[in-house]
């Protein structure tokens, strides 16, 4: 990735206007991986624009999986459960759910293969998925055990009853992926309720799956059926303009079809318990999954204590919310989320360094941050660390700062929204 790039972001008086989103980056992960091993033609519309989903169907092509894509459609020719064996490695890219996920259907497989990525995937933790996989009975190496790549021997496999020791949707769906291609019925427990994305699609594509509290049963052997599927609009990209929304009084914001799957909308509860006025229209649901249109306006702006569960749910929303937690009025306390610390960069210590570079007092935790409110933050210039939700937080940030925000490395937007910069510079009034 090139990390020299920047973008200057300019101060802004509101946000205003109507958008959609491309398709929802977790779920385009799961549907193309699922059309891979499905019988016949999945047809995928609004599929992800960014790079981590590209490198998903790069990973499909090296595995004998044929695909077109015709602008935001992916027309994907299922292989049947038997994927073919790749005569390099497969390249992850930055993509940690690529590698997760697919490390479920690649156990399953009678041959070989190899798992590599980026330098920040290759700093990434795998034995989260390396434990249950090995298990179930294929081999998994990587390097000091634990970090990427990962070279992944698989075939036929045996159920499992397994409790996750860390909630990730990432590890469930590769387990789930997995149970596929074993004897018997596969049982995973989690710890805390994560994103069902991967039952869903199981279930779009006419599986089975049996779901009761925090735990997911799958029995092997199950046929998929092809799909055809219009992929929500990405909540977690929509953060960054709900959040950028809520820094001004005077902004108004629509998005259409947008994925409001109640286990990855738990953002619109925390900013209506910020003050922030939020009405949810036009709700329809496709395969499991609930979209509507949202409608964001500025107001006051309270802060909040992000801990237990809601860390886990708003995993990938943190990084904007700690952004926008110094023009709070009370500030944004997050805890048990330690989970930040392994993500594309550690962005516990990314947004404190950030932060700081904008005059922001921050406490940073082991796991977690305290960011006092009512503060006046100023431009200066920030770096992205290569992590694509940093660099988009701060360009939120820099919107009602005072003087220009440079931020460095902020083509790592790439990574799940490559128009995010035009995006926000469309919307923002000055
Ligand atoms: C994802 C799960 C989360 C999230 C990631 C996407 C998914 O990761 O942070 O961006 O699609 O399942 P973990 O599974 O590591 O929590």
């Amino acid at each position: 990735m090139d990390t020299s790039s920047s973008v200057i972001v300019r101060p802004a008086r509101n946000i205003a206007g109507q958008l959609t989103l491309p398709g929802d980056k977790s779920i385009s992960h799961r549907y193309a991986m699922l059309a891979a091993i499905a019988e016949g033609i999945t047809r995928l519309a609004n599929f992800s624009t960014g790079a981590d989903c590209a490198s998903t169907l790069a990973c499909l092509r090296a595995l004998g999986v044929k695909w077109e894509r015709e602008g935001s459609t992916v027309t994907i020719h299922g292989c049947g459960p038997r994927l073919s064996a790749p005569v390099s490695s497969l390249d992850c890219g930055n993509s940690g759910s690529t590698m997760r996920m697919l490390s479920g259907i690649l156990a399953g497989q009678e041959f070989t293969s190899e798992l590599i990525g980026d330098e920040s995937l290759s700093r990434r933790p795998m034995a989260r998925v390396m434990t249950p996989l090995t298990t179930m009975g294929a081999k998994l190496e990587a390097r000091d055990g634990r970090r990427p790549p990962l070279r992944i021997t698989g075939g036929r496999l045996k159920a499992i009853d397994y409790k996750m020791p860390v909630a990730s949707a990432q590890v469930k769906s590769a387990i789930l992926f997995a149970g596929l291609f074993a004897n018997g019925e596969t049982i995973v427990f989690e710890p805390v309720r994560t994103r069902d994305h991967g039952e869903q699609a199981l279930a779009a594509f006419g599986v089975e799956v049996k779901h009761q509290g925090n735990e997911v049963r799958i029995k092997g052997d199950q046929k998929l059926r092809a799909i055809e599927a219009d992929i929500p609009g990405d909540i977690s990209s929509a953060a960054f303009f709900l959040c950028a929304a809520a820094l001004f009084p005077g902004s108004q914001v629509v998005i259409s079809g947008l994925l409001l799957n109640p286990t990855r909308a738990r953002l619109l509860d925390i900013l209506i318990s910020m003050g922030v006025g939020i009405s949810v229209t036009q709700l329809e649901e496709q395969h499991g999954e609930l979209r509507g249109t949202v409608q964001v306006q500025g107001g006051a702006l309270n802060g909040a204590a992000i801990t237990g569960t809601d860390t886990a749910a708003l995993i990938d929303e943190i990084p904007v919310l700690a952004a926008i937690a110094p023009y709070t009025s009370s500030g944004i306390e997050i805890r048990d989320a330690r989970e930040l610390r392994v993500k594309e960069s550690d962005r516990i210590a990314s947004l404190a360094k950030n932060l700081r570079a904008m005059g922001a007092q921050v406490e940073e935790r082991d796991d977690g941050l305290k960011i006092p409110g009512c503060q006046k933050l100023h431009g200066a210039e920030v770096e992205s660390f290569g992590d694509h939700r940093i660099a988009m937080a701060f360009a939120v940030a820099a919107l009602r700062a005072e003087g220009e925000t440079n931020i460095r490395g902020a083509d790592a937007a790439v990574i799940s929204y490559p128009d995010f910069f035009d995006k926000l510079e469309s919307l923002a009034r000055r």
